[in-house]
């Protein structure tokens, strides 16, 4: 929930802030494009009883976000 309101916010914020920069917009939105399916992957990370291949899916997309928003963070620092 904490997570998902932190990368709704940091998307508005590359929108307003750094408009003229598609790197910090486009993966802040690829954040939040992934942010529905890493929430249904940890809902069946529950439901299913910890299944290895939905435990690990949900690992590697938690991954992907992180990059992104690494990405977003370093990028719109860079060009401040
Ligand atoms: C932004 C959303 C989320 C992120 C970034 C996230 C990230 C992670 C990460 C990094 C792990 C550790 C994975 C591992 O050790 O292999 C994890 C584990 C777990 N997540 Fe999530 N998660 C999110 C949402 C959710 C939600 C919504 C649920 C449940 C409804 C959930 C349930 C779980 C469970 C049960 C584990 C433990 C798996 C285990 O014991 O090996 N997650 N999550």
């Amino acid at each position: 929930m904490t997570a998902g309101v932190l990368i709704v916010g940091t998307t508005l914020g590359a929108w307003v802030t750094h408009r003229n920069t598609p790197i910090v917009k486009w993966s802040a939105t690829a954040a939040l494009v992934l942010l529905p399916l890493q929430v249904i992957l940890g809902g069946l990370t529950v439901t299913e009883d910890l299944q290895p291949t939905i435990v690990t899916t949900h690992l590697g997309v938690a991954i992907l976000i992180l990059l992104c928003l690494l990405t977003t963070c370093l990028v719109a620092y860079l060009r401040r």
